[in-house]
């Protein structure tokens, strides 16, 4: 496991805490209907889908009808979806729910992990591919669409491809996009100027933007052929409990400081702060267990028309 899974797999918690639950039931009660509706399997494409924690958040959160579900998970990433079946076994271990292997579906996919729980088979395919490549070429029409933490990451003005792999009537969950607040408490002179840089390194990479939550909410909301169902922050705050952090939550933070130092180290216009000196400044406060760590982000749920 790299240092990268290891970071997804801390902020699985962080997420959890997060997630606005008003928007998850709107989700299951869709996919409800929806799997009551088709004869098939329900289908669903995660893109940026990580190690997996989507999947077993599903699970354990009930999110997933009864029944057959066939879920796609892409990644970019070859060593995400490499350990993506290791991290559903793991989590499966202390659990009621079986894990066996499925059949290689496809040339580009490794073999499928199969979920088995009281009331669901759960088909894992795990894809290494570009999500708006994969969602635009793909000949199926998926029930549920979901990029969590991701469309940050990705050109909006390709929403038409990606939404374009949704059957009439599927849904989007696009949970946990950034939207433009970075703080690190307790304050430091230098906050101001190292969160205008780090989401200016966001904004400069190709596809990423420091707006994205708002800019995709807008974006929905004028989509020509569906509706947003919902919309609500789901912040994340990181801090400590009697100066210590829950599970593995000081490793994720300083995950997040080593990402703040590399970004920063990536642009090519001056700094005029002492980065060395906030990072040891930060560092420490969170080897002291006193550093807090706060995002703004936005969960929206949509729904293609019928
Ligand atoms: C912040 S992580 C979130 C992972 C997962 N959704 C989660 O919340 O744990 C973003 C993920 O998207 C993947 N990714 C980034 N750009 C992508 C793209 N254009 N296509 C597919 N995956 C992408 C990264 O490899 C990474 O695993």
């Amino acid at each position: 496991m790299t240092n990268f899974q290891r970071y997804l797999r801390a902020k699985r918690a962080i997420d959890d805490r997060s997630l606005d639950r008003r928007l998850v039931g709107l989700l299951r009660d869709r996919l409800a209907t929806r799997a009551q509706a088709t004869d098939g399997p329900v289908r669903i494409l995660e893109i940026g889908a990580g190690v997996g924690t989507m999947v077993t958040r599903a699970v354990e959160w009930d999110l997933l009808p009864a029944g057959e579900i066939h879920y796609t998970a892409v990644d970019i990433e070859a060593a995400n979806i490499d350990a993506l079946p290791r991290h559903l076994r793991e989590w499966a271990s202390d659990r009621d729910t079986t894990v066996s292997t499925g059949e290689d579906t496809t040339a580009s996919t490794g073999d499928s992990i199969v979920l088995d729980t009281s009331e669901s088979q759960i088909t894992v395919e795990p894809v290494v591919a570009e999500a708006v490549d994969y969602a635009d070429q793909t000949a199926t029409a998926y029930d549920l669409l979901v990029g969590a933490a991701l469309l940050d990451l990705l050109d909006l003005d390709q929403l038409d491809p990606l939404l374009g792999c949704l059957a009439p009537g599927g849904c989007y969950y696009f949970p946990i996009t950034f939207d433009g607040a970075t703080r690190f408490r307790p304050a430091h002179p230098a906050d101001s100027e190292v969160e205008r840089l780090y989401h200016s390194h966001m904004d400069r990479k190709p596809g990423g933007s420091s707006q994205a939550g708002d800019d995709l909410l807008a974006r929905l909301q004028q989509h020509d052929g569906g509706s947003i169902l919902g919309a609500a922050g789901s912040d994340w705050i990181v801090r400590p409990a009697d100066g210590a952090y829950p599970d593995d939550e000081a490793y994720f933070l300083s995950h997040i400081l080593g990402t703040v130092e590399t970004a920063l180290g990536e642009l090519d216009e001056e700094i005029t702060v002492d980065l060395d000196d906030w990072l040891s400044h930060r560092r420490d406060q969170l080897d002291a267990g006193e550093l807090i760590y706060l995002t703004h982000q936005l969960d929206i749920l949509g729904q293609i028309d019928g």
